[in-house]
């Protein structure tokens, strides 16, 4: 057992429903088998267990592990390809690159940089876009594995629309994916997701294999895209008859609360009545859909027809893994929309980048803030003496104002470190000794 000792930030309900930010300073969490067997005041705790190691992190803020619910492992070197609309930007950045991943040597380095991309910025949750190659999806869950990361990903398939190497056919998306599920869903903190890469690219028979491995493989999880950019939505409606492209998923039985769809900024409210009534969940993706031109994010209009929202980096359209930035600019984004954003306080954006992607993937009871019986995901905030964080941090008048500081000039590199379930795990930019 390890006793660890800080100051706790958390958000164990959501601020959407009346819950608002947890502060706890000199904090004691007890962590036995990973999980947190105890929590309360460290004095307290210390005269209760005065024999277990002690871990004094009362220097930083300690936070719930980031939970990132839409990523592209692919696409992890080609962030920054600036100035395209989403169609323009996937041939010309992101396709060409996912094309290399054929070859296993270069796929496996990819993992290696992408994984360590979230290890920096304390993500240590993620449902993960994969790649179109089985033996490129195996890297990620390898990567994902030695570093005791908890990922949800599997194979992208697409039958249409894309360059021809990344092609498949509906029976060897079918097969392929039910043989990636077999090696690695349920292993360690491992799942599988189901992910046709959007409805543009995937032809009615990819979707029927795509529900089928989803009802074959208990517990996996279904990912895609769906309404990001008017082009794209208009050529969705061309392929299928003019429905809307939430149905697109929605008549193949994809759409369950075990579905997270991925950036949805422009949807009809008959769309959002469907996301609500099937429970599936929405991931914003904020820099990316300032990057790409797709447009302002209506949360107010998902809160109230009761759709989930989690966030996203969607890295590489997305501009780098840190979840304090995709916050930040999911704040900026309903500060713009005026009257009909949604004004987000800190405790808010806490919510969306950890409980709420924790809910969005399933993985409330485990993960999402640093309660009694919920696994120690935790990352370490540690800024550099004298940077603009740590004078803010410093003078900050309150908690809430702490957390605004945190998602206003929070960068990776203020993580100093990461924990999944009790396990330290290391990044680079590693400053804390491994050992209590
Ligand atoms: N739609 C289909 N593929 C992608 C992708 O790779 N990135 C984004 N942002 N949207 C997509
Ligand atoms: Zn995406």
């Amino acid at each position: 057992m390890t006793l660890f000792r800080g100051n706790v930030l958390d958000t164990p309900t959501s601020p959407f429903t009346g819950g608002s930010l947890r502060s706890q300073d000199d904090c004691g969490l007890l962590v036995r088998s990973g999980v947190i067997a105890a929590r309360g005041p460290f004095d307290v705790l210390r005269a209760e267990h005065a024999d277990e190691p002690v871990l004094d992190l009362r220097e930083g803020l300690l936070l719930p592990g980031m939970v990132d619910t839409h990523v592209h492992f692919p696409q992890v070197r080609v962030i920054g390809g600036l100035g395209l609309p989403l169609l323009d930007w996937l041939d010309r950045c992101a396709l060409p690159e996912e094309m290399r991943l054929a070859e296993a040597d270069y796929a496996r380095s990819v993992a290696r940089d992408f994984v360590a991309g979230l290890v920096d910025a304390g993500t240590t949750t993620a449902l993960v876009f994969g790649a179109h190659y089985a033996s490129a999806v195996d890297s990620m869950f390898e990567a994902a594995d030695q570093w005791g990361l908890r990922v949800t990903t599997g194979l992208v398939t697409s039958d249409r629309l894309l360059p021809e190497p990344l092609l498949t056919t509906a029976e060897r998306a079918y097969s392929e994916s039910l043989d990636l599920a077999t090696r690695w869903h349920g292993k360690g903190r491992l799942r599988y997701a189901v992910t046709p890469r959007f409805s543009l690219s995937a032809s009615e028979a990819v979707l029927e294999a795509c529900a089928a491995v989803l009802s074959e493989v208990p517990g996996s999880w279904f990912t895609s895209h769906v309404n990001e950019n008017l082009h794209e939505i208009r050529e969705v409606a061309a392929l299928f008859d003019g429905a809307a492209y939430v149905d697109t998923y929605d008549r193949f039985g994809l759409v369950t609360p075990r579905s997270v769809l991925a950036h949805d900024v422009h949807p009809t409210d008959a769309e959002l009545a469907t996301l609500a009534e099937r429970g599936a969940a929405v991931a914003h993706c904020p820099t990316s859909n300032a990057a790409l031109g797709s447009g302002l994010f209506p949360l107010r209009r998902h809160v109230e027809a009761g759709v989930r929202v989690a966030l996203g980096s969607d890295v590489g359209a997305g501009t780098g893994f840190s979840l304090f930035k995709e916050g930040l600019q999911a704040y900026f984004v309903q500060q713009l929309l005026g009257p009909a954003g949604m004004p987000l306080t800190s405790a808010h954006l806490l919510w969306l980048c950890t409980g709420a992607g924790a809910d969005a993937l399933g993985l409330a009871q485990d993960v999402g803030d640093l309660s009694v019986g919920k696994q120690f995901d935790a990352i370490w905030l540690l800024p550099e003496p004298g940077d603009p964080l740590a004078v803010g941090l410093a003078n900050a008048s309150s908690p809430d104002d702490a957390l605004s500081k945190i998602f206003a000039l929070g960068t990776s590199s203020d993580v100093g470190g990461v924990w999944v379930g009790g396990d330290q795990i290391a990044s680079g930019r590693w400053r804390l000794p491994l050992h209590p």
